[in-house]
């Protein structure tokens, strides 16, 4: 049988993130408006989006495939442009040891947290990694994600991160469905036989790994955690210059745990994005309107560990563009769930419906330098595309919290089972 080529999408009760090059990011009143077609019709030739239009307008009467999406509704897929998919096990012992009254940081400072992840991973096979990985792939793109940025951090010496950077090109490799931007985070934690001098640590991120991650071309960034208890400002600096002379362009973790001037260091170094931000004053909003850097806010982080949310609203308000992304990891964020990650940007950052979507397609698709073919549905842009299940309106999606929406999901123009 030939493979199908075409899709034919018809009756489509709202075609929703019709965008027109050059596709900009977002900021401000524009994060609230999402372009869209009531009645509609899409077509797919060979993974690409080449007609649209309203159903009356349609000329295609069939494909090698098509959809009836009567009542549904069809938008871009979600991009998830901050996880941590790669990890051995999962930590619910310190999930259990948060509800008894241990503090996150105070976990991480007795050798839990990062370092508890890095001990697994150093004694967990690659296979094993990726299979796991595989899993979580999978299953986050049957959230209807349908491009991913992996980090790597839970490594923590040469080997272990390597082997991490290696088991993400495997799935870029075996996933070419889905687009994957790697990152490399060796400057997660301080490995606890570095305690005591963090200069031998650095110096092996600075002369060792990121000249073999660059040579053998295994990341398209490089991420720092920055914040009280982990990296300095003048580290994180140091790392991500160095980066920099690898081509490798920066990302960071900023001002999760504290105002830990993250968010400046960052856009020094023209950071893609600043990650994190729950602890924020006007200083760093300010900072950041003044750059091309993107904020990408984890709600899902500030549920999970009971900590502020980032100002999102405030942010909005002040004429920012954000980012949301999962940050899927076994400590701070059990779970690559984009809707749930809505209805928690609308809930809990006062985010219209509209302004969490596009912080999350078209938004999103910018922090990962993939504007030009995802997050938005265009002519001559990627078939990555999600169908809902019936509803009345878009906001039934973060309103109806936990319930699966999703219907159908479709990359590179085809059905995923
Ligand atoms: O993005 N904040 C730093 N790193 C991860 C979580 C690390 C962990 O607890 O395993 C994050 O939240
Ligand atoms: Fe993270």
């Amino acid at each position: 049988m030939s493979h199908p080529k075409t899709l034919l999408i018809k009756n489509i009760r709202i075609l929703y993130g019709i965008d027109h090059r050059p596709y900009p990011f977002k900021r401000g009143k524009a994060m609230s408006f999402l372009d869209h077609i009531q009645n509609a019709f899409l077509f797919v030739d060979n993974g690409t989006i080449v007609d649209f239009g309203p159903q009356d307008s349609c000329s295609y009467e069939t494909a090698d495939q098509v959809i009836d999406a009567t009542g549904k509704f069809v938008l871009p897929s979600w991009v998830d442009s901050h996880t941590h998919i790669v990890f051995a096990k999962s930590r619910e012992g310190e999930f259990v040891d948060r509800i008894k009254g241990r503090s996150y940081e105070e976990i991480a400072a007795s050798g839990g947290g990062i370092l508890n992840s890095a001990k697994k991973l150093q004694e967990t096979s690659f296979e094993e990694l990726y299979r796991d990985a595989e899993k979580r792939l999978k299953e986050v793109i049957s959230f209807g994600t349908g491009a991913i940025e992996i980090k790597s951090g839970y490594g923590l010496s040469f080997d272990a991160e390597i082997k991490m950077l290696e088991v993400i090109k495997t799935l870029k490799n075996k996933h070419p469905e889905i687009p994957i931007k790697s990152t490399f985070l060796g400057a997660h934690a301080i490995p606890s036989i570095y305690k005591n001098n963090r200069k031998a640590y650095i110096d092996i991120i600075l002369n060792e790994m990121l000249p073999y991650v660059a040579e053998h071309q295994l990341a398209e960034y490089c991420d720092v955690f920055c914040d009280k208890g982990f990296y300095t400002v003048e580290e994180t600096d140091l790392i991500l210059k160095k980066a920099a002379t690898y081509g490798l362009k920066a990302k960071i973790h900023a001002n999760e745990l504290a105002i830990s001037g993250g968010v400046q260091v960052g856009i020094a170094n023209n950071a893609i994005s600043v990650d994190h931000l729950e602890e924020t004053s006007q200083v760093e909003i300010d900072a950041l309107k003044n750059s091309s850097t993107i904020p990408t806010l984890l709600p899902g982080t500030s549920f999970f560990l009971n900590i502020p949310f980032a100002p999102a609203r405030k942010m909005i308000d002040d004429g920012l563009g954000v980012c949301l992304a999962t940050d899927y990891n076994p400590g701070s964020t059990p779970s690559g769930n984009m809707p749930f990650l809505l209805s928690l940007a609308c809930i809990k950052m006062k985010l219209l419906p509209e302004e969490a979507i596009n912080a999350v397609t078209i938004n999103a698709a910018h922090a990962l330098e993939l504007a030009d073919l995802y997050g938005s549905i265009d002519i001559g842009k990627k078939a990555q595309l999600l169908i809902t299940k019936p509803m009345e309106s878009l906001a039934y999606i973060p309103y109806a919290y936990g319930s699966d929406l999703i219907d159908t999901v479709i990359l590179d123009g085809k059905i995923q089972s």
